[in-house]
């Protein structure tokens, strides 16, 4: 049976693989960010997940204005990075897994969510930042399913939709009959506003606010509006909506084992979070 271990959620801002090309870690704006991932890094080497299930906004690469699923779901055998135009390094591919694939696009369809199956699919800066971020200058373990929800075109989804496609996705795994340690991913946020009048928008009260209510009470932040939440966090502070279907695949008894805030990484509070999936059937087993 597939194990939905726990989480990460961090944020995905280009300007971090340009930290990475540069070996800028080290330097006094980035380390407080990139130190963050000391803990993720340790985490990783103890749990050893074969799969990531990740949530994340296309920004451009495969969908643009002209056709945006609200929901898409990867199905392809290798997901291949190009440059959007942040002009960061192209990166690796990711290893699919067409099956696990293939069995939440059922379950998930079985559930009436009416998502776009995509046999292919480029993966942008938002799969690849928090990758390399998570496994840095190594080949990267894991085989993905990526999820990419809509937080570009309006109409959005809304959080509480997000949290139940989460949980949808949460129940397919563990229903899911081959032995897989899945971790889940999150990528995006916290706050951020990229253009407009308020470019450069960043709401440090409230973002505490999802930090604190993300592991333990994400239902409290389901009723917030999409316009609630573009006020609140800017434009682009509704990629929020990943770390929701995040917080929802975690079935079982969550803990926060760590959490990194800081402000700024370019226009954007930057975020990491690690969360621990106690799931009912390892306190059974135990
Ligand atoms: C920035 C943040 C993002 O989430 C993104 O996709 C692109 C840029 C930024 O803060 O620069
Ligand atoms: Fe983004």
């Amino acid at each position: 049976m597939a194990r939905i271990i726990g989480a990460v959620a961090t944020t995905h801002v280009p300007a971090i693989g340009k930290a990475i090309a540069q070996n800028n870690q080290n330097d006094p704006y980035w380390k407080p960010f990139f130190k963050g991932f000391d803990y993720v890094h340790g985490w990783l080497a103890r749990e050893k997940p074969d799969a990531a299930v990740i949530f994340y906004n296309d920004h451009g690469l495969n969908f643009f204005l002209d056709k945006l699923p609200t929901f898409a779901v990867g199905a392809a055998q290798e997901y291949r990075n190009e440059d959007e135009g942040w002009g960061i390094p192209v990166t690796r591919s990711a290893l699919g897994d067409p099956a696990l694939s293939w069995h939440l696009i059922n379950s998930l369809v079985a559930d009436e969510f009416d998502i776009t199956i995509c046999q292919e699919m480029l993966i942008d800066h938002a799969v690849t930042i928090p990758m390399t971020l998570m496994w840095p200058g190594e080949s990267w373990p894991v085989k993905i399913v990526p999820i990419a929800i809509n937080t570009v075109q309006h109409p959005l989804p809304s959080l509480a939709r997000c949290l139940r496609l989460g949980r949808s996705v949460g129940r397919a795994l563990e229903s899911y009959q081959q032995d897989l340690r899945v971790m889940i991913v999150g990528t995006g946020g916290l706050s951020h506003q990229l253009d407009g009048t308020r470019a450069g928008f960043i709401n440090k009260e409230f973002d505490q606010l999802c930090l604190d209510k993300i592991a333990n009470d994400p239902e409290s932040l389901t009723g917030y509006s999409i316009h609630d939440w573009v006020e609140l966090t800017g434009a682009q502070g509704v990629e929020f909506l990943n770390w929701m279907a995040m917080r929802g695949a975690l079935t079982g008894r969550v803990t926060e084992l760590y959490r990194n805030y800081h402000i700024p990484i370019s226009n954007t509070a930057a975020a990491t979070v690690v969360l621990d999936n106690d799931s009912e059937e390892a306190r059974v087993a135990a």
